[in-house]
């Protein structure tokens, strides 16, 4: 295993009812300014149950915010919080809401120079305005960790950053806010659960089996929670455990002293700032294909992964390995995000920018940082084609 230093301050209020005790998580003195989406919460009665919390204080709201959030949009956020003097920030919402306030929270007290350079330069943070929140999509992790991913209009970029300073101080995580999601959303944060495990359990042994069993349990749950909630998205039971599985696929802990890959995240995130896919639909197109690719690189993982996780016996290490990344690719098409380029309507020439953007961003990138540019284009060019019909 290799060393590391884990830690984790924040305070999680689990469960149906929870969202009243955001009064005793912030001082009652704080002014508080309440960050939310495009009107979600106003229609399945989280922002009324958030108002009511809050009641005889401080506060006010800034909606607006857009899924893949837009530094632009959180700029005006910032406009409002320096305006109003705001001393605590409550976001309410899906990852997206989450990742806003953690940049506006880091970017109101900035004095360096223009805040963006928080997130392209990643110029260290020194300050940041205290926050919480509300979840209501089962699905980044971002309630639970201290990341952010930002993107930019004007410059066409998604780019994450984090720091130490933007754990949130505590998150509510009722799980009847997530009944009012629609299936797109649900499959998306099903699918961007799994990823986040496999990106941190598909690499290179270490002889971490702790961490391993910890994430194959993850990848259990979401594979036997899925049909329930499809079924049933008014499954109380079906929604908690989706919901803990996914903050806790990346809440940092099953991700320690293991090797960590990231290369589908980042190629999905240019995905997403050049054709605006979904987040989850981005990792549902590159995972397989990485797989792949890559699948000689990841042998070990994937036999393990092949027999405790799909429960595929039997000598023949090849076909284990293939039929495991096809159970996979499988799993998010039946859980409803399409795998191919091509489902989405990107065709070559849409996807041509890609490979030269990645490897000007981030160089080489995968756990043996063997990925450059030509890998990137294969991986593209392997997620293209339809997918074989009853291989999925
Ligand atoms: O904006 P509103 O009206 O609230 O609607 C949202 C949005 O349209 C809707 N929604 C959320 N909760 C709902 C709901 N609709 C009905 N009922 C509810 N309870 O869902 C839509 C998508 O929301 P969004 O927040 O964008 O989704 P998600 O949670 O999947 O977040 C995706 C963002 O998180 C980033 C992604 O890159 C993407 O920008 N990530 C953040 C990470 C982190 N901070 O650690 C890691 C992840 O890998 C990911 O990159
Ligand atoms: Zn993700």
């Amino acid at each position: 295993m290799k060393n590391f230093t884990y830690h984790n301050p924040v305070r999680i209020l689990f469960g149906r009812g929870t969202i009243p005790k955001i009064a005793e998580w912030i001082p009652p003195e704080k002014r508080v300014l309440v960050i939310y989406g495009g009107g979600s919460i106003k229609k399945n009665g989280v922002y009324d149950q958030v108002a009511s919390a809050l009641d005889g204080r401080g506060w006010s709201a800034f909606g607006g915010i857009e899924p893949n959030p837009l530094y632009e949009t959180c700029m005006e956020a910032v406009e409002t919080g320096r305006r109003e003097k705001a001393e605590f920030l409550l976001a309410v919402g899906g990852g997206s809401v989450w990742d806003a306030v953690k940049f506006i929270a880091a970017a109101i007290p900035f004095d360096a120079g223009d805040p963006w350079t928080i997130v392209s330069e990643h110029a260290p943070v020194r300050e940041a305005i205290p926050f919480g929140g509300v979840l209501t999509l089962a699905a980044t992790g971002s309630e639970m960790n201290s990341g952010s991913v930002i993107s930019r209009r004007s410059t066409g970029e998604k780019i994450p950053w984090g720091s130490p300073l933007v754990f949130p101080r505590f998150s509510i995580l009722d799980p009847e806010t997530t009944f009012s999601l629609p299936e797109r959303q649900t499959a998306n944060g099903i699918v961007d659960a799994y990823v986040h495990v496999l990106e941190q359990y598909l690499t290179y042994d270490v002889n971490a089996p702790l961490q391993g069993r910890q994430a194959e349990a993850i990848l259990h749950t979401l594979i036997e929670e899925a049909p329930k909630v499809r079924a049933n998205p008014r499954d109380y039971d079906a929604r908690a455990n989706l919901m803990w599985a996914a903050t806790q696929a990346l809440n940092g802990l099953i991700g320690v002293g293991v090797a960590s890959d990231w290369a589908t995240h980042l190629i999905g995130h240019e995905l997403t700032a050049l054709h605006g896919l979904d987040h989850g639909r981005s990792l549902a197109v590159v995972m397989p294909a990485m797989l792949r690719l890559r699948k000689e690189a990841k042998r070990g993982k994937l036999l393990l992964y092949a027999r405790r996780v799909w429960g595929i016996d039997g000598d023949d290490e090849d076909r284990a390995v293939n039929e495991a990344i096809e159970r996979t690719e499988h799993f998010f098409r039946d859980v409803g995000c399409p795998t191919r380029l091509a489902d989405y309507g990107i065709d070559p020439e849409g996807w041509a920018p890609i490979p030269a953007r990645v490897e000007a961003r981030w160089g080489r990138i995968g756990e043996h940082r063997d990925i450059g540019r030509e890998e990137v284009e294969e991986i593209l060019r392997l997620a293209s084609g339809t997918a074989a019909r009853g291989k999925a």
